[in-house]
């Protein structure tokens, strides 16, 4: 097999980039369906609640640039935007985040280029989610080109405030009112908990359906 191109060798044209972004998020999309579907079949358990993907549109790219100080050139944006192609897996507990990040990491046709742990160290927002940047291998009929994809992992309730926390910055362009942001930073300590003893329960249920059976 030949060397894998890396996106920014020799893709000149914003079709070909997106088709490849579009690509790659199949691909991603695929490996993550299995791996929730073999877990169903082998624990009778889906680690996973939702699945959610995009290409990111043509004007939040350019924004996205200018805002960097980059020209809106396929170079630029192929080099220095890493979110083009987005996948979000929303799991149940928190634990399931770290299993699927694993199992993910561990595919080696996927190249993990860096991890975010905004679980462990959450934004100054109260911000949640664990983030992998992965690039994987799309084959076409001349060369194989790896590309990139930003999977976002979080629980349901990360997600929800991950949602509202958006709605808000937008609302206010970014200059939320103080009580605002301390509020939602309170939220995502209410989260916090909320996982925690969701996470707790679970395990209590496992548990006294263990001793049922024995
Ligand atoms: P972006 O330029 O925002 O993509 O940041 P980055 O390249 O430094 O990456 P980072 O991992 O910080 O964030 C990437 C993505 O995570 C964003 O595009 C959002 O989808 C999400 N995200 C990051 N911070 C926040 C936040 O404070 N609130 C919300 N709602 N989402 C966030
Ligand atoms: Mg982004």
């Amino acid at each position: 097999m030949r060397e894998p191109l890396r996106l920014n060798e020799g893709i000149d044209s914003w079709n070909t980039a997106i088709f490849l972004y579009r690509s790659a998020l199949k691909e991603v999309g695929t490996k993550v369906e299995i791996l929730n579907d073999e877990f169903q079949q082998v624990h009778q358990y889906n680690p996973i609640e939702y699945v959610k993907s995009r290409v990111k549109s043509p004007e939040s790219i350019v924004k996205k640039l200018r805002r960097r100080g980059y020209e809106s050139t396929i170079g630029n944006m192929i080099t220095y935007v890493n979110d083009i192609a987005g996948i979000r897996i929303v799991c149940s507990f928190t634990s399931d985040i770290y299993r699927l990040a694993e199992m993910i990491g561990k595919q080696n046709d996927l190249k993990v280029i860096s991890i975010k742990d905004y679980i462990k160290h959450p934004k100054e927002s109260g911000y949640k989610s664990y983030h992998m940047l992965v690039t994987v291998p799309i084959f076409l009929t001349d060369r194989v080109i790896d590309t990139k994809v930003e999977i976002q992992i979080r629980t349901m309730a990360m997600d929800f405030w991950a949602s509202l926390e958006h709605k808000i910055y937008y609302k206010f362009e970014g200059n939320a009112p103080e009580y605002i942001s301390r509020d939602l930073r309170e939220c995502s300590s209410i989260v916090s908990m909320l996982d925690a003893k969701m996470l707790q329960l679970n395990d209590a249920i496992l548990e006294a359906r263990v001793a049922q059976i024995e």
